[in-house]
């Protein structure tokens, strides 16, 4: 049996590894158990550039949120938001704009516990625990329909999240109900893991996880190319995640720019 924490919400399993908290674990937080550690551990000997691979999908969506703020979009919804860590979502957005309104949504108990706690003072953003894959449930919810108004642009985000999402869940569908809810020139960016590059390594990756909260499910380009329809993509397209508008203030690539080793894409696109 693992220690429980104090930060620990009562009703956490902490004995199954939770996708959130081995995230948290890959990006160097703290809002993880020993069952998620361990796991963590076991996926970084597959797959060693994973807490590289964290920082970098973090760093794309914060060049998306400033793409969105600075061409006026002022609402995200934030799906399968995560434990928090340096540089969320409102943060970022508030920088070029204090009244961007965020809502953060995750299933996670630890993730939702300790975003209400560094959320307490925020007067624009609020968190809800709720399954992204019921998307009316989720957007007839008062702490979405309070906060985010659905007659203006908002921008989903979808970032390491959708290839947690199973076929048989209908990924595609997913996304396209929470398009349909959205006004035109409302956004979603998205990223996700691929198989492209490295089929073999992608299979023994999904085979560690089968022991976690959620499995995840390396996808190919034209299967996430799929989930992206009816909306417009913004320059670059869905491009290798470390392409999407490469900062050119950043220094050198951690991974020496190899995309296999990152196996993953990112996508912007603008509902017509
Ligand atoms: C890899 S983390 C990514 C976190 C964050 N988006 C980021 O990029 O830093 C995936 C998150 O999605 C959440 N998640 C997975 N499936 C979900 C679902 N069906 N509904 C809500 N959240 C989900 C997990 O709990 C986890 O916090």
């Amino acid at each position: 049996m693992s220690q429980r924490p104090v930060w620990a919400p009562d009703d956490v399993d902490i004995e199954t590894p939770s996708a959130a908290r081995m995230y948290d674990y890959f990006l160097g937080g703290s809002h993880n158990f020993a069952a998620d550690r361990a796991l963590a551990e076991e996926y970084i000997k597959v797959l060693p550039d994973m807490p590289q691979i964290a920082r970098a999908q973090r760093r794309v969506v914060h060049r998306m949120i400033r793409y969105l703020t600075s061409i006026g979009i002022a609402q995200f919804l934030d799906l399968g938001s995560g434990i928090p860590t340096a540089g969320n979502v409102h943060e970022i957005a508030q920088v070029a704009n204090p009244d961007a309104r965020v809502v953060y949504v995750d299933s996670d108990a630890v993730a939702v516990t300790h975003s209400r706690s560094i959320l307490a003072d925020a007067p624009h953003a609020a968190v809800l625990r709720a399954d992204l894959r019921d998307p009316e449930a989720v957007l007839a919810d008062p702490v979405v329909t309070g906060l985010l108004d659905f007659s203006e642009p908002v921008a989903v985000l979808m970032i390491a999240v959708l290839h947690f999402v199973p076929d048989e869940d209908d990924p595609a569908g997913v996304v396209a109900a929470y398009r349909d809810a959205t006004a035109p020139g409302s956004h979603l960016a998205i990223t996700h893991a691929t198989s492209d590059y490295k089929p073999e390594l992608a299979r023994r990756a999904e085979a560690v996880y089968t022991r976690a909260s959620h499995q995840i499910h390396y996808r190919s380009r034209q299967q996430i190319a799929d989930m992206l329809a009816g909306y417009d993509l913004v320059e670059p397209g869905l491009t290798d995640m470390i392409h999407w508008r490469p900062d050119p203030d950043t220094g050198a690539d951690p991974l020496d720019g190899d995309v296999r080793r990152y196996s993953g894409y990112a996508a912007l696109g603008r509902r017509p």
